[in-house]
């Protein structure tokens, strides 16, 4: 299997170390080759989140190098990682803007009908987007959110961002055991304590929608939480 993993500039960098970690430790068994490319502010993010910019077997691209392989459907590539993606990355790549070597391949990925998972980073989600995500699924991509999930009782940083990277593994379908998979309550990991007392109070009303060129409204104040019962 031949990979891109491409770093955008969105916060999550150790999502993408973990990823380019797993595939040097098990990739070149299961037969799996990448290619890696970071946006320029992939780059400077990397660096603030984690320091030195990392060395990978891997052959890595610069992102104005349109003479990469994977530019091309016709070199066979069969996925590709965008990690984290930026919704910068996102937009370009749901419009076809093949201007930098990131957006190409995903471009390619997308008419070649090959697998493409953007690990967005970004909150709150615009409508801008939202409509981008629905673009890119509607294309065929799995939009997948670096949000990470708390119910296989990680206790490490590192064992929260495996919650996302062992999702982001079997979208590309490679075998991995970086979280607990969920087995029912009946497995003795899940906590059975009683579930937490409904939050009580009443609810706010729903933000009605905003017309055409009406400015948003600021955000009403948060009420005082009700004090618990004795
Ligand atoms: C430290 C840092 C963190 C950032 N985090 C995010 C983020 O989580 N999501 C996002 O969409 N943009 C984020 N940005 C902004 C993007 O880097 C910026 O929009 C950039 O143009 C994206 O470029 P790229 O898509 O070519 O990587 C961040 C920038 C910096 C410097």
């Amino acid at each position: 299997m031949k990979l891109v993993v491409a770093i955008s500039g969105a916060s999550g960098a150790p999502y993408a170390k973990r990823l380019l970690d797993f595939l040097a430790a098990h990739g070149p068994a299961a037969g799996v080759s990448a290619d890696l490319v970071f946006t320029q502010t992939g780059k400077q993010v990397w660096k603030q989140e984690i320091g030195a910019e990392p060395s990978y077997p891997f052959r890595v691209w610069k992102n104005q190098d349109f003479t990469a392989p994977f530019a091309s459907g016709s070199a066979l590539y069969d996925g590709m990682v965008v990690v984290p993606c930026s919704a910068g990355a996102l937009a370009r790549i749901a419009y076809g803007l093949s201007v930098d070597l990131v957006g190409r391949a995903a471009d390619v990925m997308l008419k070649e009908r090959r697998r493409l998972v953007l690990v967005l980073r970004e909150t709150p989600i615009s409508l801008v987007h939202a409509r981008a995500m629905t673009q890119v699924i509607e294309a065929g991509a799995f939009v997948m959110p670096a949000s990470p999930s708390f119910y296989s009782g990680p206790k490490t940083i590192d064992a929260l961002v495996d919650t996302v990277v062992a999702r982001v593994l079997d979208r590309l379908g490679l075998p991995n055991d970086l979280m607990k998979r969920w087995d029912g309550l009946a497995s003795e990991r899940w906590d059975t304590r009683a579930a937490a007392p409904a939050v009580s109070g009443p609810r706010a009303p729903p933000t009605p929608p905003l017309a055409p060129g009406q400015a948003h409204p600021p955000a009403p104040a948060l009420a005082e939480p009700p004090e618990d019962e004795p």
